[in-house]
């Protein structure tokens, strides 16, 4: 049910109830045998004593899961516990890169609590960011930069496809700020207080560090789009990868700058739009939804990937030669596309990618389903992505309650 591109040597699930299974090589196993047992894992992290942690939407709270690596593809489980019960808590998770302070969201809110990584223990939840948005899209994005560990990066995106008010940055929405973290350790910040890293960016669902601590991230583009009365949704507008400067850098050229939503849409098919658009206009140019403008200030996108493949995570391979997606999947499309985790080649002295954003190849296929047929809700949905100290891509799959790790991602 799920291939393997041959650059992966092996890939196991990690499944909970596997507890008490000794620690012999698992062989590389087919999807359609797993037994289920995570309760919609979405963001994962490892904390520095090579713990996993999860972020799990359906009403389950955090885990923390204890692995035994012996090493290659022998990876099992060896303890698991619920390490925050709450049911709010659904996607975004991270951890101060000297492992003591945990942060997790719910739509709403910014937690963090002291954490204690050889224990699995936390102290007392403390509320760091009120006042996120309350309707549309759910999931807040955190990352605590490890070139810059005093901040905490929190997204938040749009409260519907074409959210209007979030064409100003006061909204609130389709945007990404930052905390400082001994600001937030004073006492909580409403959302809108925290610096603009980026606005105009519909729905940020990944956001990494690169090894020069570069800020990328990957983003939603809107359903249903029209071009002059043209429907031309089906293939439009890009996902896009966008950059968002060096998080140490405060006056990068994309500091607080809007990436275009939710006037402008960056165009992933060209060929399908009305005249004169489909001749002038290329990979990664921009168009306004249902009007007649392609002039826009905004900041352009560095790649552009299929569109509605939803991208929900990036991850840099230490190295910086590489970035790995998630690409959840679609529903506004036909056929269904995304469902996979690919990796996209980069260029490790200019902390960029290596294609051109007209290059409609650069993200090239690791992990998907041989078929789509099940999807979206019975097939493999890959949602976020770590890697494990020892240098192993983990991902989890939220519409099949799993956790997956790749032998040979590089
Ligand atoms: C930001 O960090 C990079 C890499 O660590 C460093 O080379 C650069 O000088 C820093 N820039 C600023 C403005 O501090
Ligand atoms: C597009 O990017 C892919 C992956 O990096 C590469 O193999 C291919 O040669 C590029 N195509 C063009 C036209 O540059």
């Amino acid at each position: 049910m799920v291939a393997i591109h041959p650059v992966v040597v092996a890939l196991l699930p990690l499944i909970p109830s596997a507890l008490g299974q000794t620690c012999a090589t698992i062989n590389p196993v087919n999807a359609a045998t797993f037994a289920s047992g995570y309760e919609g894992p979405r963001g994962i992290i490892f904390d520095i004593q090579g713990n996993l942690l999860t972020a799990e939407q359906s009403s389950y709270g955090l885990r923390y899961i204890q692995l035994t690596d012996n090493g290659g593809t022998n990876i099992c489980v060896r303890s698991q516990k619920q390490l925050v019960a709450d049911s709010s808590l659904n996607h975004g998770i991270a951890l101060t890169p000297d492992g003591k302070k945990l942060f997790a969201s719910s739509k709403t809110t910014v937690y963090s609590w002291d954490y204690d990584g050889t224990t699995g223990t936390v102290g007392n939840k403390k509320t760091v960011v009120t006042g996120m948005s309350t309707s549309g899209h759910v999931s807040r994005t955190l990352l605590v930069p490890k070139t810059q560990p005093n901040v905490l990066l929190v997204q938040v995106g749009s409260n519907g496809n074409l959210d209007t008010g979030a064409a100003q940055a006061s909204s609130g929405r389709s945007q990404i700020r930052i905390f400082k973290l001994a600001d937030l350790e004073a006492g909580s910040k409403a959302y809108t207080t925290g610096e603009l890293l980026g606005y105009g960016i519909r729905n940020n669902a990944g956001i990494a560090e690169d090894i020069h601590g570069g800020i990328f991230s990957v983003n939603n583009g809107m359903d249903d789009m029209t071009v002059n009365g043209k429907d031309v949704h089906n293939t439009n507008p890009c996902e896009e990868l966008n950059y968002h400067g060096r998080i140490n850098d405060t006056s990068s050229p994309e500091r607080g700058k809007s990436y275009g939503y939710p006037t402008c849409h960056s165009i992933y098919d060209p060929s399908v739009l009305p005249s004169p658009f489909n001749t002038q206009l290329k990979v990664g140019d921009t168009v306004t939804n249902g009007a007649s403008s392609s002039t826009c200030t905004r900041v352009a996108p560095k790649l552009c990937f299929p569109a509605h493949t939803a991208p929900l995570d990036l991850k840099f391979n230490s190295g910086g030669s590489a970035a790995y997606v998630t690409f959840h999947g679609s529903w506004d499309k036909t056929p269904p596309d995304g469902y996979r985790v690919s990796r996209v080649a980069w260029n490790s002295q200019t902390g960029q990618p290596v294609a051109s954003v007209t290059n409609t190849s650069a993200a090239q296929n690791i992990m998907y389903n041989a078929n789509n047929a099940a999807c979206p809700s019975g097939c493999f949905r890959p949602v976020g992505l770590a890697w494990s100290p020892s240098g192993k891509l983990f991902l989890s799959s939220d519409a099949t309650n799993e956790i997956w790790v790749i032998g040979g991602a590089k």
